[in-house]
């Protein structure tokens, strides 16, 4: 077993792993010297030999027990034939919503346009950088997916006013959205990967009384749907108040908490495994700092099922020395 099935499966407590979401990213030098020659975000997802060289750049660097295939959430919107940009300083930004060329959508089409995705995980898998680690595959929850998908780009602090005016095209969306996340999945796992992880980024948005709609039962369907092909699911529902209720409704196989949950909170009423948290802008201050906020973590969550990372993805400003400290001082704890 690998140390990261070792703390889910299980709950070992001892040598606790690391990876760190966006692990491969613009803080590498080796990541924007590839990035800067391919200017098109999507079609640099789309090269299976690129992509498949990004997802491994970390791992040559640093002692990470995973790799997270390099892709991005909006992938899906745009095996749905949803047009999907990224524009510098400003993130993305998704063209019209056609819902009834969108229902029609055939699934091998969807799979055929996403070919190299899987077929960059199958070449990661077949690495011997990845031996006895794993290889995370993720999609975006549901929800987070209809907020960009409806949106058209982020929505920074709230959504916009009249987003839920039409209620029947946002359930004809999530039924789609789900049932081709399920496919996306199945092939990620086809191909290698030993891990899911669904990114609810905006799953803080909501109110208390929208989650059972559109975050619980959504994400349980998918949650349940990963849990029968035997593989573990890690939820990372950044933002939400109740990360408690979260775990007793979806019973993912490990949460993963953002930086501004308390983690004693968190360590005394959650008994699932546990993922994350260190702010990712402590990797921006001294060496001196960071050894005392992730000594914080680990002391915390010591005798705790607990996979380190962060409270979201590294920072692009991040120094690759800042990183390599935080790996050696977590195997070295
Ligand atoms: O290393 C990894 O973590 C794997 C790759 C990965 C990316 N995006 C690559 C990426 C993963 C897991 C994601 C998930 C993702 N994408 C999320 C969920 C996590 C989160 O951040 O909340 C969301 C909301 C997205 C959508 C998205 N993609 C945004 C908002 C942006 C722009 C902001 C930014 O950070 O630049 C992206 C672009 C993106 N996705 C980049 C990368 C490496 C930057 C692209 C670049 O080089 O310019």
């Amino acid at each position: 077993m690998t140390p990261i099935q070792e703390t889910i499966l299980n709950k070992k407590t001892t040598n606790t792993p690391i990876w760190l979401m966006r692990q491969a990213g613009r803080y590498l030098p080796e990541f924007r010297k590839i990035r800067e020659l391919n200017p098109d975000f999507v079609s640099l997802c789309l090269n299976e030999t690129l992509s498949s060289e990004i997802t491994l750049q970390p791992l040559k660097r640093f002692s990470l027990d995973a790799a997270i295939i390099f892709s991005d959430i909006l992938m899906v919107p745009h095996g749905l034939n949803q047009k999907v940009k990224f524009e510098k300083n400003f993130g993305p930004l998704l063209g019209e919503l056609n819902i009834e060329q969108m229902s029609k959508i055939d699934e091998i089409d969807f799979v055929q346009k996403l070919y190299p995705i899987y077929k960059s995980l199958k070449k990661v898998s077949e690495n011997s950088l990845i031996k006895d680690k794993n290889l995370i595959g993720f999609v975006g929850a549901p929800w987070t997916l209809l907020v960009y998908m409806i949106n058209k780009h982020s929505p920074k602090k709230k959504l916009i006013k009249d987003f839920f005016k039409d209620v029947f095209l946002i359930n004809r969306l999530l039924a789609i959205i789900e049932k081709f996340l399920k496919l996306h999945i199945t092939h990620q796992i086809k191909n290698g990967a030993t891990v899911i992880q669904i990114f609810d980024s905006w799953a803080g948005l909501l109110e208390e009384k929208d989650l059972p709609n559109y975050v619980y039962i959504p994400t349980l369907n998918l949650v349940n749907y990963i849990k029968s092909l035997n593989i573990p699911v890690i939820c990372f529902p950044r933002g939400i108040k109740n990360y408690k209720s979260y775990c007793d409704i979806v019973k993912p196989d490990a949460i993963n908490i953002d930086y501004d949950v308390d983690p004693i909170n968190v360590y005394k009423s959650i008994n699932i495994p546990i993922q994350g948290g260190l702010n990712p802008k402590v990797l921006l201050t001294d060496t001196e700092n960071l050894k005392k906020e992730t000594a914080k973590y680990l002391n915390i969550f010591k005798d705790h099922p607990y996979i380190f990372n962060l409270g979201h993805g590294v920072l692009p400003e991040t120094n690759p020395n800042m990183v390599d400290y935080l790996v050696k001082m977590v195997k070295d704890y």
